[in-house]
């Protein structure tokens, strides 16, 4: 960990906001020395079914935003998402910021590309984006030094991002008694994300961890919030120990199980580009596609 700059006495004000449509929680982080914020996973609301496409979750971001005074400087993206559209994009324009993503993007933008057709118009190159991250980078919100850790598995972009003693895992944690998201997307792989959760683990045990889903198992009620401490000793998939080769094994039977999230078509197709829709038709509309028996 030597190589990170950890600094615990930063302590960011956080705030989540919860989308009930995908299980999502996107986050406002403050930096409590400054009006400076960043925003964390943000949701555009997508009526699938209708191809409605609406910004209640993002209106009620900026709402706050706008209330408090703040500053947006950062719009982080934690991985391409698989389950929600970002909004990224319909919050920078009202308010600013840069919108940044892990570097292996352009990996996602290959496979994905190829998946849905995309023609040569479409840049594999991270450029909708306007910073792409590497293991170790550091960047500023306010007085604060955000610093990001590339934790492959879920997906090979996945980074987690360290503000203070808060870090945003994205999917690779869930809260304790919920485990591990899945790694069997294309680029995913189970033992990589057993190898990025012991990365995340080894950040100080009363580092505050935050999930960028939660499901609510067993009927309790929603949570977000947890500390490497609790992981540690209670990760149902990989806390007291548990071994790669179990976790491994464990990972992928249940993948093997598991359907694909309702919005993953719409998702990709759009958060490879950034958060933006593709090119309008010659008709001036804008249309997404569904590969049909390629996922
Ligand atoms: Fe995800």
């Amino acid at each position: 960990m030597a190589q990170y700059p950890i600094d615990m006495s930063v302590k960011p004000d956080v705030k989540a906001f919860f989308d009930e449509a995908t299980n999502t929680i996107s986050y406002i982080v403050k930096d409590p020395a400054s009006n400076a914020c960043a925003v964390i996973d943000t949701v555009m609301d997508m009526d699938y079914a209708a191809g409605r496409l609406t910004y209640a979750h993002a209106d009620a971001m900026i709402a706050d935003i706008t209330t408090r005074g703040l500053e947006l400087q950062w719009l982080i993206e934690t991985h391409v998402h698989a389950d929600h559209l970002s909004a990224a994009p319909y919050i920078q324009e009202k308010l600013g910021g840069r919108i940044g993503i892990g570097k292996n993007i352009t990996i996602i933008q290959d496979t994905f590309g190829k998946i849905f057709n995309e023609g040569t118009e479409f840049q594999r190159d991270g450029s909708q984006f306007d910073q792409l991250f590497e293991d170790g980078d550091t960047y500023q919100i306010g007085t604060m030094t955000a610093f990001v850790m590339h934790t492959p598995g879920h997906t090979p972009a996945c980074m987690t991002h360290v503000i203070g003693n808060a870090a945003f895992v994205g999917d690779t944690l869930f809260m304790p008694d919920s485990g591990s998201a899945r790694a069997d997307f294309p680029g995913g792989d189970a033992g990589i994300l057993y190898d990025s959760i012991q990365k995340v683990l080894a950040l100080p045990e009363d580092m505050r961890l935050f999930m960028c889903h939660d499901y609510g198992p067993n009927g309790r009620n929603i949570q977000w919030e947890t500390t490497v401490g609790e992981e540690k000793a209670h990760n149902i998939h990989v806390g007291s120990g548990k071994s790669k080769e179990d976790f491994v094994k464990f990972r992928t039977e249940r993948d093997a199980q598991l359907g694909m999230p309702k919005l993953i078509i719409p998702s990709l197709q759009v958060n490879m580009r950034g958060g933006k829709l593709p090119p309008a038709d010659d008709d001036g509309k804008t249309y997404l596609k569904v590969p049909v028996n390629k996922l």
